[in-house]
Order: structure tokens, then C-alpha cells, then sequence
């Protein structure tokens, strides 16, 4: 009987210790899903002196909701929500100890291509990146290729074609040996969360190998015709010099620069 009174008092402490840290605390809405505006509420329902209270967004005190009231009850509006003011919110009561509660803001992931428009090399391999912000991130990435009307999946694995590596907040697609022919286009990433989908586009353009060249064979070219250029003016040049006395060409410049010079202030001050 001892025994029992003993097991009953040592469970009861255990559900009292267990009331007191775990305060009560009705959030209402206790969650809010794909809605553009919202009024969070939370009311303190055990009896505890408040000294005051504030709500955290993502771990961030909201400095505008700090208050000394001593309301057990408190509002947070949310206005025009969207993929920046969703997460996670917690109301805070300063009591002794604190005691909060939380109430997660869901929205539609936000997907973004990392570049709207991407190029590669012919042969070489071709990398996209989608990213997502907002709460909660895909759970789910897809890739597609084509435009609207027409998307054809892209499975990971099945070749050595395409790779894609996902992350929640990142997806990467990677095609290897880039063709002309089959590769230029749109491509399209798709995040899915527990609420829906977001999509963005991405292009890729393919460069034929030769095309890399142009650069390098046009400085190429304009080298060869620069030296044809000079080379037909040297040659051109050199019969005139025998008629022209009056002319410091660029024979004499080779032998000495310095007596060429004075010669030319000798003939100057001859012709004053
Ligand atoms: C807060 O909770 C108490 C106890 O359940 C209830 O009596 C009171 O009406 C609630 N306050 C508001 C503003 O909902
Ligand atoms: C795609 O396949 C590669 C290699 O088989 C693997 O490492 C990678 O994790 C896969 N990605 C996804 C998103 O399943
Ligand atoms: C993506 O998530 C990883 C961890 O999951 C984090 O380290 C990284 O900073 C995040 N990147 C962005 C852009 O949010």
C-alpha cells in the first residue's frame, strides 16, 4: 500500500512538473496555409503574472510587437502575405519562466532560375540551377524540357545524359555533351511543397565548337592583314624615297636616330 501511495505521488509531481513547463497557450489560427492575410492570436491561459510579451519571426524578434502589457492575450497581423513573411512565428510571454508558443505560416515556395538564360559549349556540358525561398521549401524537384504547350520529364539516372542534384532550397540539372540539335531551348524546374507548385524557365543556348574559335581566328585575321598592310606600304614606299631628298623616311631612322635628328634641324633652319 506504501509502495503505491509512493508510485502515485511520484507520478502526479511528474504530470504537475510536466503542466508547469508546458504552459498553455491557445494560438488560434494554430497553423495558417496559403492565405494573404492573417491575424495571429495567442491567448495565455494559465494563470501566471505577465510581465510582457513579443512575437519572433524565423527566430527574429519583431521589435514593433514588443509590449508591457499584461494582456494574456495578443494579436500579430500579417498583411499581403507571401514567401518573405512566411515561417514560423512564436508569441512570448514574459512570465516566470517564459513561455511561448508557435504557429507556422505556409505559403507557395518561391522558384527562381539562378540565370533566365544559360549557354554552352558543343560537346561540353550545360549546368541550370533553380533555387527556392520561403516556408516550407520543396519537399519535391522536377525538371523539364520544352515550352509551354509541350513538356517532356527529365529523369535523373536513366543516362548519362542529365544529372540533377536537389537540395530544398537548390536544384541543379546538368547536361552532359551538349548537342545542336537536340539541347537548345527551354528548360523548366519545378518546386513542390505540401501546398503546391512553383515553376521557373530557363534557356539554353549551344555554341558550335567553331563558333569558341571566331574570337581567336578573328584576331588571327586582322594580325595577317596589318602585317599585308604594312608590308605593301614599305614596299610601295621604298621607290619614292630615291626621287624624294626632302623626306627623313625610315631608312635613315635605322642607322642613328640622334644624327637623323639634327640632320632635320640643319635642313629646317636651311629652309627658314
Ligand atoms: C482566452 O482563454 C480563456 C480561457 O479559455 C477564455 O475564457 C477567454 O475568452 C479567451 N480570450 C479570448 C480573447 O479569446
Ligand atoms: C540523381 O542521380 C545521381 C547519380 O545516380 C545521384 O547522385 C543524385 O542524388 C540523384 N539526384 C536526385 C535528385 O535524385
Ligand atoms: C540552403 O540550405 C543550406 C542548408 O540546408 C544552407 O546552408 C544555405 O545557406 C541555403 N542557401 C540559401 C541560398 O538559402
Amino acid at each position: 500500500m506504501k509502495l503505491l501511495w509512493a508510485v502515485s505521488a511520484l507520478l502526479l509531481s511528474c504530470w504537475r512538473a510536466d503542466a508547469s513547463t508546458a504552459a498553455n497557450i491557445v494560438a488560434n489560427p494554430p497553423e495558417v496555409s496559403n492565405q494573404t492575410y492573417a491575424v495571429l492570436t495567442c491567448n495565455l491561459t494559465d494563470n501566471l503574472a505577465i510581465k510582457g510579451s513579443y512575437w519572433v519571426h524565423n527566430g527574429k524578434i519583431i521589435e514593433d510587437s514588443k509590449s508591457t502589457d499584461t494582456s494574456p492575450y495578443i494579436t500579430h497581423t500579417l498583411e499581403k502575405i507571401t514567401h518573405t513573411s512566411g515561417g514560423k512565428y512564436e508569441c512570448v510571454f514574459l512570465t516566470e519562466p517564459q513561455v511561448n508558443q508557435t504557429i507556422e505560416v505556409k505559403t507557395l515556395p518561391h522558384v527562381y532560375a539562378y540565370k533566365h538564360s544559360e549557354h554552352g559549349n558543343e560537346k561540353d556540358k550545360g549546368v541550370l540551377v533553380c533555387m527556392s525561398h520561403g516556408y516550407p521549401l520543396p519537399t519535391n524537384w522536377n525538371w523539364y524540357k520544352g515550352d509551354d504547350e509541350d513538356q517532356e520529364p527529365i529523369i535523373n539516372g536513366t543516362s548519362d545524359k542529365y544529372e540533377i542534384r536537389s537540395t530544398p532550397n537548390k536544384t541543379t540539372l546538368t547536361i552532359n555533351d551538349l548537342s545542336i540539335e537536340n539541347d537548345i531551348g527551354d528548360y523548366i524546374c519545378s518546386g513542390t511543397n505540401e501546398l503546391g507548385t512553383n515553376k521557373d524557365k530557363i534557356h539554353l543556348r549551344v555554341r558550335s565548337r567553331l563558333a569558341a574559335l571566331w574570337p581567336f581566328l578573328g584576331i588571327v585575321a586582322e594580325v595577317i592583314i596589318l602585317v599585308t598592310i604594312i608590308f605593301i606600304y614599305e614596299k610601295r614606299r621604298k621607290p619614292d624615297e630615291v626621287n624624294d631628298d626632302d623626306d627623313s623616311g625610315s631608312a635613315p631612322l635605322k642607322s642613328n636616330s640622334t644624327a637623323n635628328h639634327k640632320d632635320k634641324n640643319v635642313r629646317q633652319r636651311n629652309s627658314n
